[in-house]
Parts: structure tokens; sequence; C-alpha cells
């Protein structure tokens, strides 16, 4: 349903206040708007919703790498990459980190 998707600029603005430690480009920001948020920014796609930071905390339990290896290869709704052909893995680290805002890892001595 795309009457609960927030307009992108709001989603953004409200976020990079408190992420301001993601050094994200304009570049990365497209790449986050054009193909993560159609479902990390919208209800009932089962995807982690950007800023649910109780979401985001409970799957940094299996640390940041797994995260990023579970992203790049997909897991269960996640398609590899996101969709986004366009993404690097430098790209979708910074995008991830982003997404994880303020969740921090625990319990993993990496
Ligand atoms: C087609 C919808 C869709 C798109 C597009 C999408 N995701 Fe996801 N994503 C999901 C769903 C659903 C999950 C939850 C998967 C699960 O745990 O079963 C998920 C999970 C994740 C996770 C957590 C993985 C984990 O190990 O818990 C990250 C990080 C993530 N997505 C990042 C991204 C990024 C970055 C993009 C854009 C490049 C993106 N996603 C695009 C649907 C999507």
């Amino acid at each position: 349903m795309t009457s609960h998707l927030r307009p992108l600029a709001l989603i953004l603005t409200s976020l990079s206040v408190s992420t301001a430690q993601a050094q994200m480009t304009p570049e990365q920001m497209q790449l986050l708007g054009h193909n993560c948020l159609q479902c990390h920014a919208a209800a009932n796609t089962g995807a982690p919703l950007l800023g649910d930071i109780q979401d985001w905390q409970a799957r940094m339990q299996k640390g940041r790498e797994q995260i990023l290896k579970n992203s790049i290869e997909g897991i269960g709704g996640m398609p590899p990459m996101g969709y986004c052909s366009a993404c690097t893995q430098e790209d979708m680290q910074v995008l991830i980190d982003f997404m994880l805002g303020d969740a921090k890892e625990v319990g993993h001595d990496n």
C-alpha cells in the first residue's frame, strides 16, 4: 500500500538529525530513496522500518558483519542487494549503517 509511504524528504530530514554520524553522499541518499525505502519505509512489507531502533537493535544481535552479508545475499523478504544493482558493497555498508541508526552492536566482539 503506497499510502503508508511517508514523503521521502520528510523521512530524510527527520533522520539526518539523529544519525549525523552516518556519512552518506547525495548519491547514496538517492540509492536509498530509490531502492530501499519502498520497503524499509513502508508498513506491512515485513521489512524493519527506518528509524525503528528496537527492530534494528534486535537485528544487531547477529552482528554488523552478518547483517551486511545477509543484505548482499538476501534474507527472507529482503532481495539480494535490496534490488539495488547500482549499489556497491561499500554503498550497502553505508546505507545499512544509516538504517541501523543508533542501534548498538551487543554481545559481539568484532
Ligand atoms: C522488496 C523489499 C525490500 C527492498 C527493496 C529492500 N529491503 Fe531490506 N529487507 C526487506 C525485508 C522484508 C527484510 C527482513 C528480512 C527478514 O529478516 O526476514 C529486510 C531486511 C534488511 C536488513 C536486515 C538484514 C538482517 O540480517 O537482519 C537490512 C540491513 C536491509 N534490509 C537493508 C536494505 C537496503 C540497504 C536496501 C536498499 C539497497 C534494502 N534493504 C532494500 C525488504 C526489502
